[in-house]
């Protein structure tokens, strides 16, 4: 099997910078760290709110790290030219409620298709890659490829919250199907949410996978480990898993 790209990423670190309102940590110096512990690209996630991530985070990450980045954003007006002025390798568009902790659901391409399709158009024009992040479901799949999305991210938050539980088998399974019909109708596929070191195999397993995009346990992990040991045993995990 084809070794799966492990996408770091670095919100969390701009969580705890912004906690005190100062420099440090800085997730550009946590994104170039990272690389040589086994990353191949860094996303990060623009927030209308900048609650973590902020302008000029984004943009020394497009200046100062020698991988591709993967700009994460609410498909906004505000964003697509933030985006085209940066320039990234690719973008994720993701939904985006301002009450939310985390990305809670994928987005709803099938409900939002005649919108999207200018937007990813006005994107894919200026040489980005576009992903869309949905939930593993058959009809928003048909959609991402209608809108003319190459790329789709799975969700993977609800196969994460079901372990433990008798969900979880049937979590792993819809991510099964989705990755395999992705990967039938043309589209890249990625995954990502609520990974750690416990869940991450199953879905690293998933062959039509190319990519995972991996945050919060990463940099809580690096608490107690290190970034570079965190990230050593994430990327280990994936190549056992795959091997
Ligand atoms: N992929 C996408 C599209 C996301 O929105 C997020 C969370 O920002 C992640 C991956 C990473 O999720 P986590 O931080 O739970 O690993």
């Amino acid at each position: 099997m084809k070794k799966l790209r492990l996408g770091f990423n670095v919100d969390h670190v701009a969580t705890v910078r912004n906690a005190r309102g100062g420099a440090h940590p800085d997730p550009v110096e946590a994104a170039k760290r990272s690389l040589a512990a086994g990353v191949d690209g860094i996303t990060a996630h623009l927030r209308e709110d900048r609650r973590h991530i902020r302008d000029a985070d984004m943009r020394r990450l497009k200046i100062e790290v020698p991988a591709p980045l993967n700009f994460e954003m609410a498909a906004t007006d505000e964003m697509r030219a933030i985006a085209l002025d940066i320039r990234p390798h690719a973008c994720c568009l993701v939904p985006e409620k301002r009450t939310e902790v985390t990305t809670e659901g994928g987005l709803d391409v099938v409900g939002h298709s005649a919108a999207l399709k200018p937007y990813i158009a006005r994107l894919k024009d200026a040489g980005i890659r576009v992903s869309l992040f949905i939930d593993p479901d058959v009809a928003q799949l048909d959609a991402a490829l209608a809108v003319g999305a190459p790329v789709v991210e799975l969700h993977t938050g609800a196969y994460a919250h079901a372990e433990g539980t008798p969900a979880f088998a049937s979590e792993l399974e819809r991510l099964r199907a989705a990755a395999r019909h992705a990967d039938h109708i043309g589209l890249e596929c990625h995954a990502g949410h609520g990974l750690t070191f416990g869940n991450v195999a199953a879905v690293a397993k998933l062959p039509e996978l190319v990519e995972l995009n991996i945050g919060h346990f990463l940099v809580g992990a690096a608490i107690f480990d290190g970034l570079e040991a965190t990230i050593g045993r994430m990327r280990a995990a994936m190549d056992a898993a795959r091997a």
